[in-house]
């Protein structure tokens, strides 16, 4: 089979054309309106699953197969639609030279050691004892697990190279990790060390769900900067990527526009409440790329600004000041004129809407989740949200302010590219500032279009959103290992038959028995001890009773302790077996995780003394613990996935999407 056949193999035509035009199922193929000649009402594009192949029944009369349609669609060449198909197949180009191989081979373990390390950021924010502050704060924005595991949120530990160390025991060596952004170099020592220290990670995704890089919040409030992103890396280049989008796409598709936002935790929170055809810019003003990129789902776009970044920029002035900053990161995501060029050149459809003063989409969502879709429903057209935001609230008997404020606006509206939009939004300057729309056509426009002109309007001051008040929730995972297991002994208190039951299900799933040495707590290994002997036994003594029997003071404080902790009522006890064997795997896993930390501790104790035979050792105990880590995590994984799936089942979770 040559190249083209096992490209045209591997992908569906349906699935490639859907990026550029809109289909609809009808009987065995699909329709849609053809994108090469002016085609509105009834849909002459038809595309054939059976013979991955297409044909317009309308004007152009032509048809062909997925490399013909994107060679027409894109104007490609036949080796450009090559390349483009063959990486989006995961077929390897044969005729590439040796360099381009390599770069490819180079990318692939990029990737692959980038997957690596979000699952050892993810592993450490659900397992490691250091975490239990990071698990608060995520309990505290309101995130849930399934949420957590979505977007695989993880933490980096406060360490200068347990990241490194880890990575360098699992083979990569200080250079990959350098390139893969994970380890920086010390600018007047040279060493290096890790990048990200004590801070959530947000893993960042390409349009395919390939990780290309993290972003990192910091967990300290005072901490500089908020985010700190991963540098430029082979895969990693922020004017390409859109946050969420790999997980939007499809949900842009069926709600025809995509929104964006400002923040991942925007993204994040607006997908757990169901909003999900979101996705977000990355700290910098929108490229013509990335609306390339998500242009492929929808070309309607809607921009949800912060206030403040909407009040303070959406003047020209301050565009000016915009574009000078460029290039400088974090401050700069609205920029009117590039909005309205780039839709101009994309033919989309871009609509600002502004959120409540102080408010950001995470905010909104999580204080009243329907006032969401009504705001995205009043987004306006770009040019009409600035006409909006300069005249609203202008002095209408200052002269000048109205002639600065049509200096402001105007070179805007010159940028239009559609002669009867530009016209409307001449009549609506005119209107917003109650003159005859005649005298428009004469203001002079200064050189520089209005670079040091006065700002016209009095734009209340931004306010930026605190982050104080905060609800700290514990909840599940997010709980303490000590706690888990003494709620494990709590509920063997009042039905001992759980004892059996918990292990049962362990077995089943390929895990040990519960055992003395899960305990922490020496007198709670005495007590799990005395209950298991108890177990077998009918009459099981309870509470004061229970002490009696114990004849020891301090397992009975203990035990006293352990029945002030709330008893599952009855009614829940058929979930309760699966809840505890989850909770078992969880304080496990920590276990574990901190036994990880005390090798690695171990071994560059070694490496210090310069002893092979240890550095060996601990460096073979490390990579065991770590597939056992692994190991256990997956079953927990496949076990809370199930319990997720039937809960959500249950409770018959819906989504929405605006
Ligand atoms: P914000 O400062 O609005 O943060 O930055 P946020 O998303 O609301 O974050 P939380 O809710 O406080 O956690 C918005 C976006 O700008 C980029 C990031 O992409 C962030 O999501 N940014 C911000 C940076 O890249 N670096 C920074 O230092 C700050
Ligand atoms: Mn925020």
């Amino acid at each position: 089979m040559n190249v083209t056949d096992e490209i045209k193999n591997r992908l569906d035509i349906v699935d490639v054309i859907s990026d550029y035009v809109q289909l609809r199922k009808s009987g065995h193929s699909y329709s849609g309106f053809c994108p090469f000649h002016s085609n509105t009402r009834t849909p002459a594009f038809v595309v054939f699953p059976s013979t991955q192949t297409w044909r317009c029944f309308g004007a152009c009369a032509e048809g062909g197969d997925v490399f013909s349609f994107l060679m027409k669609k894109q104007g490609w060449e036949f080796k450009e639609t090559l390349a483009h198909l063959a990486e989006r197949a995961g077929v390897k180009l044969e005729e590439r030279g040796p360099a381009d191989r390599e770069q490819q081979t180079v990318e692939d373990r990029l990737t692959d050691l980038l997957t690596a390390a979000a699952d050892y950021f993810h592993q450490l924010l659900l397992y490691a004892p250091q975490a239990e502050f990071v698990r608060q704060y995520v309990a505290g924005r309101g995130l849930n697990e399934g949420t957590v595991a979505t977007f695989k949120l993880g933490y980096a530990l406060d360490s200068w190279d347990a990241c490194r160390s880890h990575f360098n025991m699992q083979g990569y060596g200080d250079d990959e990790l350098l390139d893969a952004g994970l380890l920086t170099v010390h600018e007047t020592k040279g060493s290096r060390y890790d990048r990200f220290r004590h801070r959530l990670m947000v893993p960042i995704y390409d349009v395919d769900g390939r990780i290309a890089g993290f972003g990192a919040r910091t967990l300290d409030p005072d901490g500089l900067p908020k985010y700190l992103n991963s540098p430029q890396t082979a895969v990693f280049d922020k004017s390409r990527l859109l946050f969420g989008l790999d997980k939007a796409k499809r949900h842009i598709r069926e709600a025809r526009q995509v929104v964006i936002v400002e923040g991942y935790m925007d993204v994040i929170q607006a997908w757990q409440a169901g909003f999900r055809n979101v996705v977000a810019q990355m700290g910098t003003a929108l490229t013509e790329e990335q609306l390339r990129l998500a242009k492929r789902y929808s070309k309607r776009f809607v921009l949800a600004l912060d206030a403040d970044a909407a009040g303070a920029k959406a003047t020209l002035r301050s565009l000016e000041v915009a574009r000078e900053t460029l290039d400088r990161e974090g401050d700069v995501r609205f920029d009117a004129r590039g909005l309205v060029r780039h839709e101009g050149r994309l033919q989309a459809d871009i609509r600002i809407v502004t959120l409540p003063e102080g408010n950001d989409p995470d905010k909104v969502i999580r204080t009243d989740p329907t006032l969401w879709p009504k705001l995205v429903a009043q987004a306006q057209p770009v040019v009409a949200y600035v006409i909006d935001v300069v005249t609203r609230s202008l002095d209408l008997d200052d002269p000048k302010a109205k002639t600065a404020a049509a200096q402001e606006v105007l070179p805007l509206i010159g940028d239009v590219v559609d002669p009867i939009e530009r016209e409307h939004y001449r009549q609506m300057l005119a209107r917003a500032l109650r003159i005859d729309e005649r005298v428009l056509h004469k203001v002079s426009l200064p050189a520089g279009r209005g670079r040091s002109q006065p700002r016209p309007a009095a734009l209340p001051a931004p306010e930026k959103p605190g982050t104080a008040g905060l609800v700290v929730a514990m909840s599940g995972k997010m709980a303490a290992t000590d706690l888990r297991q003494a709620n494990y002994l709590r509920q063997c208190l009042s039905y001992p038959q759980l004892m059996a039951q918990v292990d049962k299900k362990l077995t089943l799933n390929r895990q040990p028995a519960i055992a003395e040495t899960d305990f922490t707590r020496p007198d709670d290994r005495a007590l799990w001890r005395y209950l298991r002997q108890q177990a077998g036994q009918r009459t099981v003594a309870a509470g004061e009773d229970l002490c009696d029997s114990l004849q020891d003071e301090v397992l009975c404080q203990r035990l006293q302790a352990l029945l002030t902790l709330p008893q599952t009522p009855e009614s829940e006890l058929d979930r309760l077996p699966d809840s505890l064997v989850l909770s078992v795997l969880d304080w496990r896993l920590e276990q574990v995780r901190s036994l990880m930390d005390k090798v690695m501790q171990l071994w560059r104790e070694a490496q210090v003394q310069a002893n092979p035979d240890m550095v060996d050792m601990y460096g073979q105990q490390y990579r065991e613990l770590t597939q056992m880590f692994l190991r256990m995590s997956k079953a927990q994984g496949a076990m809370s996935g199930m319990n997720r799936q039937a809960a959500q089942e249950s409770s018959g979770t819906t989504t929405g999407q605006v």
